[in-house]
């Protein structure tokens, strides 16, 4: 799988899917899926760091999740493995942006992702010509949470929706593979999918994107009570966790485990 791939799977109408992983046991169960491409996303400082936005991800932290992902999904693997960009690093100027995107793609990612567009085109375009597959990110984007005054739907008046159109068209002129829309009303994904000749990935944006993304721990339900409408649950993790952590306690204070079975003899 390769960008490429990406690129033939929207002309022939072929959804994409992409899930979250942000270290090398679940990327190993990743590598045995028939997902398509896996992102190491700047939201693993609040899924797995605890913080309570992704401001806090840094290009260290990025990049060390990313050759942890790397390591799980193996050397040859068939997904496309794209790494955030996190807040800041690529606004500080081309340099800066150079050397951030560096880490990131020499830990073992194939591609960037960086969010938003204005102001930062001229480095969109320089990661893009120096053969780094940059990912678009639109809609609501995590890293303005402040400038945006929440976590909300994006598009939903005319000025936002020109705006978001605006943007996904220029994106795709800079040269980028493919753009994430984020919790984008499903009638404006529809028209900026069906106008771009890259594929669009949805996250709360319906179900007219070429692809989809989802966090891992949200689909697995293992993000406690987070449950926005644009998530489905394909497991009950949490509750399972807390069952077996549950059931090792009991035994153990039982005196049922370890067993014969599990003793050395
Ligand atoms: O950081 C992330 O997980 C993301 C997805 C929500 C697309 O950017």
């Amino acid at each position: 799988m390769s960008i490429l791939k990406l690129l033939a799977m929207k002309k022939e109408e072929q959804p994409i899917s992409m899930v979250t992983c942000y270290d090398a046991w679940s990327a190993k169960i990743l590598a045995k899926s028939s997902v398509d491409c896996v992102l190491v996303g700047d939201s693993v400082s609040m899924v797995v760091h605890g913080f309570d936005s992704t401001l806090s991800a840094t290009v260290d932290m990025m990049s060390n999740h990313v050759a942890a992902v790397t390591r799980g999904l193996g050397a040859s693997t068939e997904k496309v493995l794209v790494g955030d960009m996190p807040f800041m690093s690529f606004r500080k100027g081309k340099k800066e942006a150079m050397r951030a995107a560096e880490q990131i793609m020499r830990a073992g990612a194939h591609a960037v992702k960086l969010e938003g567009v204005w102001g930062h085109e001229k480095i969109i375009s320089h990661l893009v010509g120096s053969g780094i597959p940059v990912q678009g990110h639109i809609g609501l984007t995590p890293q303005s949470i402040h400038a945006l005054g929440g976590y909300k739907v994006q598009g939903r008046h005319e000025d936002q929706r020109e705006d978001l159109i605006k943007q996904a068209e220029q994106l795709e002129e800079l040269g980028c593979f493919s753009v994430v829309l984020e919790c984008v009303p499903k009638e404006l994904s529809r028209l900026i999918s069906s106008s771009l000749n890259i594929p669009t990935i949805g996250i709360g944006a319906g179900p007219y994107c070429d692809g989809q993304v989802l966090v891992m721990q949200d689909m697995l339900g293992l993000n406690g009570e987070f449950k926005p409408k644009f998530l489905k649950t394909y497991l009950e993790g949490g509750q399972k966790y807390l069952e077996a952590f549950n059931d090792f306690d009991k035994e153990v204070k039982a005196h049922h485990f370890p067993s014969d079975k599990e003793s050395y003899q």
